[in-house]
């Protein structure tokens, strides 16, 4: 029996986050290069994407190229902005047709050209698409993020825009990135990691935690329902005691 049936449809987290982790030690693990892990990672994208839009999820964030990974073999980079690139172009038709909305967050200025425009073409295709959304952190970091935020708050301050006794944690939030995103109630992260790794740190303050020992590319439907299921039996206090949530 699939465990897509135990979840309670009600109980759904609006927002999963995705650390696809893994992908070059699966390839590894068979004697082939890290090239070919990350191949059989869109897969899994395409499987885990499918699977959250069916049972009602409205924001589906995947991490696939941090700032950090810039420090990858070049070899390596240009296979991962290959890959980007054909994927993207493959799958907008099927974005299209399950009525998925495309954004990206991250430098995005810093893809080469091709994947600028490839992934331009493709969040302008979908942009009003209203199932789900589909954001790829691409060439992300949060502290880069929160950096940018910063930057920009400062300026208004120094514009006298903004004064500094108004600044509070939604200042911070409108300046980020993922402004218009929900933060994520749950955050899974494959491949027996158990860091952030630079991933919406702002955003995570008080999401749940999901890991898993499974490599990127043999992550099924059926294991995001199981991070679902776990994610339905965590009770959320937000600082409160149990007794207080009880009571409500
Ligand atoms: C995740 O898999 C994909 C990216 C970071 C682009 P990795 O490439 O990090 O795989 P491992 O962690 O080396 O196995
Ligand atoms: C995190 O994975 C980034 C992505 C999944 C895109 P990494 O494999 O780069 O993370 P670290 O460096 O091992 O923490
Ligand atoms: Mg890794």
């Amino acid at each position: 029996m699939s465990l897509k049936s135990t979840i309670d449809l009600n109980n759904l987290p609006e927002h999963v986050a995705i650390v696809m982790d893994g992908n070059g030690r699966w390839a590894k693990k068979q004697g082939k290069l890290r090239v070919f892990g990350h191949q059989n990672g869109v897969k899994s994208v395409r499987n885990v994407t499918e699977a959250a839009a069916e049972i009602g999820v409205k924001y589906l964030t995947l991490y696939a190229f941090s700032t950090e990974n810039w420090n990858r073999p070049k070899l390596e980079i240009t296979a991962l902005m290959e890959l980007l690139v054909s994927t993207i172009k493959k799958e907008t038709a099927t974005l299209m047709k399950n009525n998925i909305r495309l954004a990206a967050i991250g430098d995005l200025n810093s893809l080469p050209a091709k994947c600028q425009n490839e992934l331009l073409t493709a969040i302008e295709e979908t942009k009003n698409n209203t199932r789900m959304t589909l954001v790829l952190a691409l060439s992300y970091s949060s502290k880069w993020d929160i950096t940018n935020a910063v930057k920009q708050i400062s300026q208004k301050v120094k514009e006298g825009i903004l004064d500094v006794n108004q600044i509070n944690d939604n200042t911070i939030t409108e300046h980020l990135s993922t402004s218009a995103i929900p933060n994520p109630e749950l955050m899974i992260r494959t491949s027996g990691e158990y860091r952030i790794s630079n991933f919406l740190l702002w955003e995570l303050a008080y999401s749940e935690l999901y890991f898993t020992e499974t490599f990127w590319p043999d992550f099924s439907k059926e294991e995001f329902y199981a991070a679902i299921v776990d994610f339905q039996k965590r009770e959320r206090r937000f600082g409160k005691t149990s007794e207080q949530l009880k009571a409500k």
